[in-house]
């Protein structure tokens, strides 16, 4: 019984094609892009690009977001071989079975729960601090915010959290509804796209007025930038490696990296994809290209509109609603109406998140690597009702439980290993099976595809140690369930090679 026995390329395609008769291939390029889009602008946008500016990058945050967007690029284009190639569920989980063989299968999708159940739980804490915003900060600091959390309040008067509570009820309501199987139409998901790129494009139009260039003065955060004083009380500095200058750069660029990730969420609807051949490539790439445009513009105005400092300081929650406030007077409806967009489109993504992990863990079950209650399916609804109920737990616990910063960080590190490993498996499969037919095919293998490996991996070094030894932690418990419970289990012993 081999650690490395393969599902073979005529066995996934056999499968994909039994599939096809349940699954309605309905979703054209364009609603593939708006998949995309969807699942791509969110937390990352309007929650990290401070935090990464605020702490690391300073007004070179603009760097951040084309360092991140290269690595996704290269990813991105060993992606759209894939799921041209394979166009079956389980994505980044199912490539690496054909292509690196079961264990990788397993870190892989044991990696994926840190990108799509910490990913929720992270939107869903972003989504806690908008909803606040929309009350005027009306829900006591204790009820929306972390153990781990702490702020002082105007008085002075330090606030310690006890639970996110909002966090838990968006993930709530979310999973109900995909349980009843109410999944966003392509119609839905493109009206919350249309709101929610209206709303950047509003952001960038309105923001341009007010960058103030001194702001953007100097570019790089410089070594001797003195601390500032945080709200919570303690002290930020700017002396360590990776708080300033280039490095600076790099760790901000792995903290952005959050909102790039999703497009790999496209090729999860490969199923329902009329012409995937074609239009996979398009919907991941074309997303990836749109979301990049607006990133780099979005982060230079809101970094030219407020100085990056006030980002660790007040402005470190809801920043975007923060910086129309105080720094773009006459326009204080426009901070009403971005977060409503904001919250709307928060909730597309933790609903494609939960849904893009439903799915991860229906194929792992389906395989014999989970056990059968998550590829379990409802008898009405026909969705797998008790994954999404231990997912809610799940995901519910680390949302209420644990700060955005810590859950944002650990998605980051589950998604870089995820691409690094997809971007490592198209050549892995180039050198093994040079025959197999390739709808598309990523230019310049193996440059490429090493360059996806290496800015993936860069990008995970540069993230703090806290969040190396978790992720490690986490994919160790991995290696004893897939050694303890799932190898014994797989439903793959005979599969030829
Ligand atoms: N890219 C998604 C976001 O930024 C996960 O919220």
């Amino acid at each position: 019984m081999s650690l490395f026995r393969k599902k073979s390329l005529t066995f996934l395609l056999a499968q994909a094609a039994d599939s096809e008769k349940g699954l309605k291939r309905s979703l054209t390029a364009w609603s593939l892009i708006a998949l995309g889009i969807g699942a791509i602008i969110g937390a990352g946008l309007f929650v990290r690009t401070a935090a990464a500016a605020g702490g690391h990058a300073g007004p070179a945050v603009t760097l951040s977001f084309i360092v991140a967007a290269l690595g996704c690029a290269f990813a991105g284009l060993c992606y759209a071989e894939f799921a041209a190639m394979i166009p079956i569920a389980g994505s980044a989980y199912t490539y690496s079975y054909a292509t690196m063989g079961e264990l990788v299968a397993w870190i892989i999708g044991w990696a994926l729960v840190l990108e799509y159940a910490l990913g929720a739980a992270t939107v869903s804490i972003a989504w806690s601090e908008y909803f606040n915003r929309l009350f005027g900060g009306s829900i006591p600091y204790e009820w929306c915010h972390s153990p781990f959390s702490s702020a002082k309040d105007t008085m002075g008067v330090l606030h310690h959290g006890i639970i996110n509570a909002p966090a838990l009820l968006i993930l709530l309501i979310l999973s109900l509804l995909l349980i009843k199987g109410t999944q966003e139409s392509a119609l839905v998901n493109a009206i919350i796209v249309f709101i929610k790129v209206a709303i950047v494009l509003l952001f960038i139009g309105i923001g341009w007025k007010f960058i103030n260039s001194a702001n953007h003065v100097p570019y790089f955060i410089p070594a001797d930038q003195p601390p500032v004083l945080q709200d919570n009380g303690k002290e930020w500095s700017y002396a360590p490696t990776f708080n300033h200058g280039i490095m600076g750069v790099l760790r901000g660029a792995a903290i952005v990296f959050f909102a790039f990730i999703g497009f790999d969420a496209v090729s999860t609807a490969a199923q329902e994809a009329k012409n995937p051949k074609k239009d996979m490539p398009i919907g991941i790439l074309g997303s990836l290209v749109i979301c990049t445009i607006l990133y780099i513009l979005f982060s230079y105005v809101l970094t030219g509109v407020a100085p990056f400092t006030e980002f660790m300081q007040a402005g470190k929650e809801a920043s975007v609603a923060y910086a129309i406030e105080h720094h773009m007077p006459g326009y204080e409806w426009l901070a009403t109406l971005v977060t409503v967009a904001i919250l709307a489109g928060f909730s597309s993504v933790i609903l494609v998140m939960l849904l893009g992990q439903s799915r991860v863990f229906y194929s792992m079950s389906n395989d014999g690597l989970l056990p059968g209650a998550f590829s379990t399916l409802h008898k009405k609804f026909r969705t797998p009702f008790k994954s999404n109920i231990i997912l809610f737990l799940f995901v519910g616990a680390i949302a209420t439980l644990l700060p955005g910063d810590i859950t944002g960080d650990l998605t980051s590190i589950g998604t870089l290993f995820a691409f690094a490993l997809v971007s490592a498996g198209v050549w892995i499969m180039r050198v093994k099976q040079p025959n197999a037919v390739r709808p598309f095919r990523t230019p310049w293998v193996p440059v490429v595809s090493s360059l996806g490996v290496l800015i993936c991996l860069a990008m995970i070094l540069s993230l703090d140690s806290t969040t190396k030894l978790t992720a490690l932690a986490w994919m160790l418990v991995g290696l004893i369930i897939y050694f303890s419970y799932s190898r014994s289990r797989s439903k793959h012993k005979q599969d030829p090679e």
